[in-house]
């Protein structure tokens, strides 16, 4: 593991703000830990992965994975105790468009998206994954809540050296207008926050059928108009810790019951 990521866990805090109003910054334990502790405890007969990157949320998972990057930098064994590791080197839309989930009868139980961090991007992911979840399935939503305006640039040309959230934040707003069947749990987990959407219903269309007049109405929408206060009021934080303690009761429906972890055994040397 690399320094800057070991320093990243240690700590509790999130990043101070660095311009103008008052964020509300998710200032909990560090989402990788957080995801660490998920995956420790818990077995999932699909998690998958939208944006992997280094690999830091993929190589805690032990259970069967699906990840999909156009551009995997993972070094280490990435496999580790995962009884089959799928891995997509293509756009999201393109692995949806493949359907290889529906066609090997795959379906979520966990799933992570974090992948272009544009708003069209997550709301087409969330629309594709929820399709492919199964009953009680857990989807998480990374970067939802941004500590500055610098952070939230939609300009690919001129990303941030550090962090950098885009504009996905708007899927909240989205997601409690037009599905406000869904359960939002949003963790306060540093740098920039973990939405846990629960209630997921593969059926419901509606996110899709409007998905023209959602962009219209919300792709140039700028945190500046919409208010950085109305945007802190509009959710609460809660603490990751607690999710944890009180034995990740959020992911009853997701998990494996009575699953164990497969212990690859070396056959020859
Ligand atoms: C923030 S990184 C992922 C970090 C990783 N999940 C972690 O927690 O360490 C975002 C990743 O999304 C990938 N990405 C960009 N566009 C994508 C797309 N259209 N579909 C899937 N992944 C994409 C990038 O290549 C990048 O590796």
């Amino acid at each position: 593991m690399d320094t800057t990521v070991k320093d990243m866990l240690e700590s509790e805090e999130g990043t101070e703000a660095a311009d103008g109003p008052a964020w509300k910054k998710a200032s909990g334990m560090h989402y990788i830990k957080f995801l660490r502790s998920v995956h420790e405890k818990l077995l999932f007969d699909l998690y998958f992965e939208i944006g992997t990157c280094n690999g830091h949320s993929l190589y805690p998972s032990r259970s069967r994975t699906v990840a999909v990057d156009p551009y995997f930098r993972v070094k280490d064994n990435a496999i580790g105790v995962k009884p089959e590791l799928h891995v997509f080197q293509c756009g999201s839309d393109e692995f949806f468009e493949r359907d290889f989930l529906k066609r090997n009868d795959m379906k979520i139980s966990f799933g992570f998206l974090d992948g272009m961090h544009l708003f069209e991007y997550l709301l087409r992911d969330f629309i594709n994954a929820e399709r492919n979840c199964r009953e009680g399935a857990v989807l998480a939503l990374h970067d939802c809540c941004p500590y500055n305006f610098t952070i939230q640039t939609r300009d690919l040309n001129h990303l941030p050296r550090d962090a950098w959230t885009g504009d996905v934040w708007k899927l909240l707003p989205v997601l409690r207008k037009y599905r406000p069947d869904l359960t939002l749990t949003v963790l306060a987990c540093a740098p920039t926050g973990l939405v846990l959407v629960t209630g997921l219903d593969p059926e419901n269309d509606k996110l899709s059928r409007h998905y023209d007049e959602i962009l219209s109405d919300w792709v140039d929408v700028e945190m500046r108009d919409y208010g950085v206060d109305r945007f802190n009021e509009s959710f609460e934080f809660h603490l990751p810790r607690k999710v944890i303690g009180d034995g990740f009761s959020l992911f009853a429906g997701a998990a494996m019951e009575n699953a164990v972890p497969l212990a690859p055994v070396k056959v020859s040397t």
